[in-house]
């Protein structure tokens, strides 16, 4: 078990058979033993030791810090197959949505869940509600509306190299829309967007629409990249612009993850020959 192999490296073998046979001496099992440890150190604490032993996990991290991006939802998987390769590299993370409603001190619990797993990210989200208290190192919370260009201009700006956004917040599919429309321009070459929770797309509460030929919704947006991920295969028509800056589009059941790239492979009778590299974008062969 995790405690018993961080007391046995920090104690050394003599002091750890020392407090192993004091612990059987007094009838004490691995679960007191952690119930000890929980008590010495504050609940905060014992999360982080925790935290830090899974910080390869995001699954476990999400658990840990208490965000439905797993458990309520299954989107820590995907993310890890999508994000690994950014696990210790210096970039800039921004997410929509604290969570905590409107209660100042509660929330960023997956905003401490990727801080612990990119080690050396620098981790931005933005909310409705006045999330200052949550600010720590590497944790920047602005307050604002994903509805409103003005104000995620601006933040986009401040702070410069956008690499992955992530769109966790009201999940009302006009805000979708809008911070996609705002924030997707500002994202860097080779940079991930992130749409979640897009079962709203069908949901008239959040304006969106079982129609399959329906508009102005998450899923409508997703629908008409996929589209123009071929651009270069429109020969009649003006070919949907955005595709020139989209690599993929990846959907998951209620989750899509889109890349920003230079996408000109050449369209099916004009070959160019260049390669598409998830991690490294586009190269000439
Ligand atoms: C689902 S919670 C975020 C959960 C958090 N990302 C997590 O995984 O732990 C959604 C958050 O979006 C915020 N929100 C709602 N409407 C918003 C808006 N128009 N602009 C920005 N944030 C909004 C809410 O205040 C709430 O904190």
């Amino acid at each position: 078990m995790w405690i018993k192999r961080l007391a046995k490296s920090m104690l050394g073998p003599k002091y750890w058979d020392n407090l192993r046979l004091w612990f059987y001496r007094n009838n004490l099992n691995d679960g007191k033993m952690q119930d000890i440890a929980r008590v010495i150190l504050g609940p905060k604490c014992w999360i982080e030791l925790r935290a830090w032993f899974y910080r390869n996990n995001l699954t476990t991290l999400a658990f840990l810090y208490g965000t439905d991006k797993a458990g309520g939802h299954s989107y820590t998987q995907h993310y890890e197959r999508h994000f690994a390769y950014l696990r210790k590299r210096h970039f800039n993370l921004l997410e929509i949505g604290v969570g905590g409603g409107e209660y100042t001190g509660k929330g960023g619990n997956s905003l401490r869940m990727w801080k612990k797993y990119f080690p050396k990210a620098n981790i931005f989200s933005i909310d409705c509600f006045d999330k200052s208290a949550l600010q720590e190192s590497r944790i920047t919370i602005y307050q604002g509306s994903q509805n409103d260009t003005k104000f995620l201009n601006s933040i986009a700006s401040k702070i410069g190299r956008v690499d992955v956004i992530i769109d966790d917040g009201s999940h009302i599919n006009e805000h979708v829309l809008t911070s996609f429309s705002v924030l997707f321009p500002h994202l860097t070459d080779g940079g991930m967007y992130v749409i979640e929770d897009t079962h709203t797309a069908y949901d008239e509460r959040f304006g969106g629409s079982e129609k399959s030929n329906a508009t102005d919704t998450s899923m409508a947006l997703v629908k008409s990249l996929l589209d123009a991920l071929n651009w270069e295969e429109f020969v009649k028509t003006s070919p949907p612009e955005i595709g020139r800056d989209i690599v993929s589009v990846c959907c998951y059941h209620n989750l899509v993850f889109i890349r920003k790239g230079q996408n000109e492979e050449g369209g099916h009778n004009h070959r160019k020959h260049k390669i598409y590299s998830e991690t490294e974008g586009v190269k000439k062969i």
